[in-house]
């Protein structure tokens, strides 16, 4: 099939190329020249585990292009992904700017019948809209279809070949069979297409985004209560987890969620509700607890040394908001940095794929080390804010014999309780209990 995907950032990327990887011509549209003229010379733009394989065979094999000019990309395409950026405004509800606009420019353009797909998030009632922007100047056949996506950060090439489920809301019966034909290699193990009509379709990715991230807030809700009633929430999570009603999955309790989507989400939802007069209640306090979970850390850290940390020197694994990714969007550990550099600390920090993104950010305001142990160096202490598998078995000798103390802050819960305290270390993690073998000199 000949496919567009308006928007080259994470999703119409990873959607152009696992298309193209199916046989599919894809040509992708970006008004960044500097960006499109990267993407054409094989210069991959983002990184992400096993996209630049199928990136560059595809580029190869010429079934994907990119281009700057709407209307090349567009021409030729029976299906148009729209890929494109929807901020949080001040009042967290969704930006439709970019959206609305291509949809308008794609009116003018239309010959001939398309199905145009939105595929980023986009509050309910947002396929209507793109319809009514499209129908001001094209007055031919056309249909617009909300097909959300689900993929995850780091394992998106995996996610888009092998989706759970892909739910398409349209209620076209030419569209449906168009696109249950463009997805039929992807759902070969039997896993569902849903159909389903375009506001359900919409309000079904900020239900899923918003049900995982109130999973994670409750994990940290019962991880503080752990901490005060003496139990252990490795021991609880899994004594939960086993009922398949609960699931195992998304229980970890941590430093509190980021990235690009659970915070954007669960915000637009809950905007979206007031605006219908409802109060989302469940989801504010979601958010109030994410909020107090990502000062967790910085507060026990602040403990230990009884309520003054200036001076202090840490040593920081993990800048990203999760491993495999060098997307530091809403990532705890900047807020970790925040509160520990406002207080007089000083920060090394190490990120095996972050830590440009970073630097850009923030420019010298923390120190950057070549490895993960190089950071430690002179350090009081560690802190753990991603849990990067290369620090989860570390070189305990070597940070013992780095650090000045042997103190760390684990924000992550990667290693276990008694080995740390075996091996004699002062160990704090998330709702579990403290080892508090080390005696400071
Ligand atoms: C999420 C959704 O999972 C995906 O379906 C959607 O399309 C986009 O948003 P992503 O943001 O890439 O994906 O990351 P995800 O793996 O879901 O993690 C989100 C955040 O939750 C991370 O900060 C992570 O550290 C945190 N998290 C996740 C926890 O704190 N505990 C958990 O048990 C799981």
């Amino acid at each position: 099939m000949k496919i567009s995907v308006v928007g080259t950032g994470y999703v119409g990327l990873v959607t152009g190329t696992c298309l193209a990887e199916t046989g599919n011509q894809v040509t992708c549209v970006d008004i960044d020249e500097r960006k499109v003229n990267m993407l054409q010379g094989g210069r991959i733009t983002i990184y992400e585990p096993g996209l630049e394989k199928l990136f560059e065979r595809n580029l190869k094999e010429e079934r994907l292009q990119f281009t700057t000019s709407l209307a090349d990309g567009i021409r030729d395409a029976e299906i148009v992904f729209l890929a494109l950026p929807t901020p949080p405004g001040e009042d967290g509800s969704a930006d439709l700017k970019y959206i609305l606009g291509v949809a308008e420019d794609i009116g003018k353009l239309l010959q001939d019948y398309k199905v145009i797909i939105d595929k980023s998030t986009v509050p309910v009632g947002t396929a209507e809209k793109v319809h009514a922007a499209i129908a001001r100047n094209y007055k031919g056949e056309f249909d617009v279809v909300s097909n959300p996506e689900f993929l995850r950060e780091g394992v998106a090439v995996d996610d888009f070949m092998k989706p759970d489920r892909i739910v398409i809301g349209t209620t076209s019966e030419r569209a449906q069979k168009l696109l249950t034909d463009l997805y039929a290699p992807y759902v070969r193990q039997g896993n569902p297409i849903l159909f389903m009509d375009e506001r359900s379709a919409e309000l079904t990715k900020y239900a899923a985004n918003s049900f995982l991230a109130t999973k994670i807030s409750f994990m940290n809700e019962v991880a503080q209560l752990c901490e005060r009633l003496g139990a252990d929430v490795d021991m609880v999570r899994k004594g939960i987890g086993s009922d398949e009603r609960i699931g195992k999955r998304f229980l970890f309790p941590g430093i509190g969620y980021g990235g690009s989507c659970f915070p954007k989400d669960v915000k637009a939802l809950v905007h979206s509700a007031n605006e219908v007069d409802y109060d989302f209640q469940i989801l504010s306090a979601v958010m109030e607890v994410n909020e107090r979970q990502k000062q967790h850390l910085v507060q026990k850290i602040k403990d230990y040394y009884s309520g003054s940390i200036a001076g202090k020197h840490f040593a920081l694994w993990g800048l990203a908001f999760k491993p495999n990714t060098d997307d530091i969007r809403e990532a705890p550990a900047l807020e970790i940095i925040d509160a520990l550099v406002e207080n007089g600390a000083v920060i090394t920090a190490y990120d095996p794929e972050a830590m440009k993104n970073v630097k850009t950010l923030i420019g010298d305001k923390i120190r950057f080390a070549e490895s993960q142990y190089e950071c430690l160096e002179g350090a009081d202490a560690l802190i753990i804010a991603t849990e990067w598998n290369e620090f989860r078995t570390p070189d305990f000798d070597k940070i013992t014999s780095a650090l000045k103390e042997m103190v760390v802050f684990d924000g992550r819960n990667l290693f276990d309780v008694a080995a740390m305290q075996e091996k004699g270390f002062y160990y704090e993690s998330i709702g579990r209990p403290t080892v508090s073998k080390y005696v400071s000199q």
